[in-house]
């Protein structure tokens, strides 16, 4: 994108802070301690088996909040001990009645997961004589239904609206966000003026611990991270360089006489970093079907999108991306789950696109959100 002409819209357009009506304007909330606590008392009732550091990690709290409420849980009965040797229901489960041959040989580690809540039942729904099977697939599918039960986007978590990155975004309150992601122009004049103001935004906005995430080509790289280290207060410091990989093509960067497939994403962090270790590499493949592009040029892949934010955010985050475009962000997080968004840009037109996307995906899931 750095090797083309397009106008700029920050040279186009006055600051300007429209709350357009439609599917915004809603307080961007985020969980509270007793709502995590909810989510996590209903994915235990509903999944047992799923391990307390899986449900931590999906609803974003520590192991021990998780496990301590099972703890409660199986305290009052409405939990069953994950493995009680006393218990002995299993062995009156119809499955085995029927096929008392079952247990004939089997090993220690089988015997366990025989016993173990729901593998019987498995065994049964699929015609099978291994009980570690079934264990296996069990956990599988509800580690997966452990991530789609989490809420998709709701009108309630996201609001978009029309404004200028210079303004610093007042509309959002400070520390309330956790991730920022940003995809800023990629001419020299809009990395030298836009940056520090990116930066100051984020360090303002962002929560301690949270991230700003800065995508840009390699042709201005230098200044980026000039202007990105001189702007922001003493809170917001480099983190890392993540290569961002577009199979799409290799544009030819004539004046530097390189062809490049990767996107750099400067991380900076406020204060300390200490969610998961983060690999330096995303790959981009283009949409299948091709939206991303198609519905605004500078659009980016929605798959790398929601692989960046699965990596750098947690269900319940909110997220934030001011220069937002064709709303990649939006849809990336929606098929994700769980996250809030703020999505603002300077260009009427990405915002109106961007509101389009959020209502097709709000109009479809009308009835299944929950
Ligand atoms: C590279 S595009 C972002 C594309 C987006 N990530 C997507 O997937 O569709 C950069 C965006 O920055 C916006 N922009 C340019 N100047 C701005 C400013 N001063 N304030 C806010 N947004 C601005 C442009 O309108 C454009 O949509």
């Amino acid at each position: 994108m750095g090797y083309r002409t397009t106008c700029l819209w920050y040279n186009r357009y006055r600051p300007i802070f429209i709350e357009e009506s439609g599917v915004d304007t809603l307080q961007i909330k985020q969980f509270t301690r007793a709502e995590k606590r909810d989510l996590v008392i209903e994915r235990l009732k509903k999944m047992p088996e799923l391990g307390d550091m899986d449900i931590a990690h999906n609803i974003g709290v520590s192991r021990s909040f998780v496990w301590k409420i099972r703890q409660e849980l199986i305290g009052q009965g409405v939990l069953k001990k994950r493995e009680n040797t006393n218990d002995d229901s299993w062995s009156r489960h119809p499955y085995l009645v029927a096929n008392k041959e079952l247990l004939a040989g089997l090993s220690e580690k089988s015997l366990i997961a025989l016993r173990t809540d729901g593998v019987l039942s498995k065994m049964q729904e699929i015609g099978s004589l291994s009980p570690r099977y079934a264990q296996r697939l069990l956990h599988k599918e509800r580690k997966a239904a452990n991530k789609s039960t989490a809420v998709n986007i709701l009108e309630s978590d996201v609001k978009v609206f029309q404004a200028d990155i210079r303004s610093g975004l007042p509309e959002i309150a400070d520390g309330s966000v956790q991730l920022c992601f940003v995809d800023i122009p990629y001419h020299r004049r809009a990395i030298e003026e836009l940056t520090p103001h990116i930066a100051m935004t984020a360090s303002r906005i962002l929560s301690d611990g949270g991230s700003l995430l800065l995508m840009v080509g390699g042709s201005h790289l230098n200044i980026v991270l000039e202007k990105l280290t001189q702007a922001a207060d003493k809170s917001l410091r480099f983190q890392w360089d993540i290569l961002y990989v577009c199979p799409r093509g290799t544009p030819l960067i004539q004046g530097r006489r390189v062809t490049t497939a990767v996107k750099h994403i400067i991380w900076m962090v406020k204060g300390k970093y200490s969610g998961p270790i983060q690999h330096d590499l995303i790959f981009a493949p283009p949409d299948p079907d091709n939206a991303d592009k198609e519905l605004y040029y500078h659009g980016q892949s929605t798959v790398a999108v929601r692989e960046i934010l699965e990596r750098w955010s947690s269900s319940g985050d909110t997220i934030c991306d001011f220069m937002c475009g064709g709303g990649s962000v939006a849809v990336a997080a929606h098929e994700l789950g769980g996250r809030k968004l703020i999505l603002s840009d300077i260009n009427p037109e990405a915002v109106a696109i961007t509101k389009k996307r959020i209502a097709e995906i709000l109009n479809a899931n009308r009835g299944q959100v929950h």
